[in-house]
């Protein structure tokens, strides 16, 4: 091997080693196939059980990640650089390093110019603090729902989104120890529409955090159904699937670890609600919608201060809902909580409604907070709501 090839090497060990390599890009490969890869990235992310390298092979328009121990990734990208690829940009968080072999195998290694300075340090996968999902780095549902264009660069006109999205997902990074963590986490979306976020929970828990998933995205409308499988089917993505029914029916094939309900309408929240606590399933994520049961069960003067204005009425609905809602997955056994969700486009309702399955029972607590909502919904003269007929239905309160 040259000395340029054999200070390559070094080089990628070395790096490793001492914490301080950030990227690796391998392209040209040596020989050109339609079913090899046309190059790999290569980035340290920090996982539970440590750091770990993450190498994202793509092959055509599709990209697979796996994520391998430090001593593997070395060997990986000592057999890429030369063997595998012709080309490599190899950054540190001091320099960046251009690697380039001839066909005869001759290494040439060039320091790169100031102005390609490596990123700064990545060794967190919320390497980018602001982004989990970071702007910059490929991200196929991204890029195959336009966000982002095909070199990883968010799209000006979509950041909004693109800033939702990550909003969206440090909801699940602060869930992500009442998990399992060496498991399959088996995820129900209800409700799930277009899916920008069913797909971006499963490119989070699988090529972020490293962990295995499987999501069941569940709509009524036939639509949204086929083309959400449709990117499926076009990114090549595993353990992600879409179906068509209806909340209220559907039937879990096993455990459910995380239920997700996100602008599901009126009263089709509570259907997610009960189903999930009857599943006993550890984290619940809701964002309720639309609001029209109690609104419409309440006489219009409950409230004689409320009298003639139709959106306080309304919005006290909605309000006393989601309390009841989150005062009973309490007595249910969840610790709950009630949130600011992110900013939408085209709606208000912006409340989340996250609840985690307590370890154990604790009576006193769920009486005081039976007691609280007992002495609240006389107070108002408010009938017993759907989730609250459901859990009682399934013996679950
Ligand atoms: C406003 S969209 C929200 C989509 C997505 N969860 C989001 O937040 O971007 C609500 C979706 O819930 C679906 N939906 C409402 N009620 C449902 C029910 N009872 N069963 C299945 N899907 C339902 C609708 O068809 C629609 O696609």
């Amino acid at each position: 091997m040259s000395s340029a090839g054999e200070k390559l090497n070094l080089l990628i060990s070395d790096s490793v080693l001492d914490g301080s390599f950030r990227k690796a890009v391998f392209s040209k490969p040596v020989e050109k196939t339609s079913t090899g890869p046309s190059r790999i990235d290569v980035r340290p992310v920090m996982l539970k059980g440590g750091v770990k390298l993450q190498v994202t092979r793509r092959v055509g328009a599709q990209e697979f990640h796996e994520n391998v121990d430090t001593k593997e990734g070395v060997a990986l990208m000592q057999r890429f650089a030369g063997v595998v690829f012709r080309d490599v940009h190899y950054g540190t968080s001091a320099e960046k390093w251009i690697a380039r072999h001839s066909r005869k195998g001759k290494c040439t290694l060039t320091r790169g110019k100031s102005a390609d300075r490596p990123p700064e340090s990545n060794t967190s996968h919320n390497r980018n603090r602001k982004h989990l999902i970071p702007d910059g780095e490929p991200c196929p549902f991204l890029i195959a729902t336009g966000i982002m264009s095909a070199n990883g660069r968010v799209r000006a006109k979509h950041y909004a989104k693109f800033r939702q999205i990550n909003r969206y997902v440090e909801f699940i990074h602060d869930i992500l120890d009442r998990l399992p963590a060496d498991d399959t986490i088996n995820v129900v979306d209800f409700g799930c529409g277009k899916s920008y976020l069913t797909f971006a929970t499963h490119h989070f828990f699988q090529n972020v955090c490293g962990r295995q998933v499987s999501i069941t995205g569940l709509d009524r409308r036939q639509d949204v159904v086929e083309t959400c499988n449709g990117i499926v089917r076009e990114l090549g993505l595993e353990n992600i699937h879409f179906t068509v029914g209806d909340i209220a029916d559907f039937q879990s094939a096993g455990q459910v670890h995380l239920t997700i309900s996100l602008h599901a309408c009126d009263t089709a929240t509570d259907d997610a609600l009960a189903a999930a606590v009857a599943w006993g399933t550890d984290v619940i994520l809701a964002v309720p919608c639309c609001q029209h049961e109690l609104s419409t069960q309440l006489p219009k003067n409950h409230l004689p201060l409320f009298s003639g204005h139709g959106i306080l009425h309304d919005k006290f609905s909605s309000l006393a809902t989601d309390a009841i809602r989150a005062g009973l997955l309490e007595c249910a056994g969840y610790e709950t909580r009630v949130m600011e969700f992110i900013d939408m486009e085209h709606t208000a309702k912006n409340l989340l409604i996250r609840a985690i399955k307590r370890t154990g029972v604790d009576t006193a607590t769920t009486g005081h907070g039976r007691e609280q909502m007992q002495v609240f919904c006389q107070q108002f003269s408010i009938p017993p709501l759907r989730l609250q007929q459901k859990l009682e239905e399934y013996h679950l309160l």
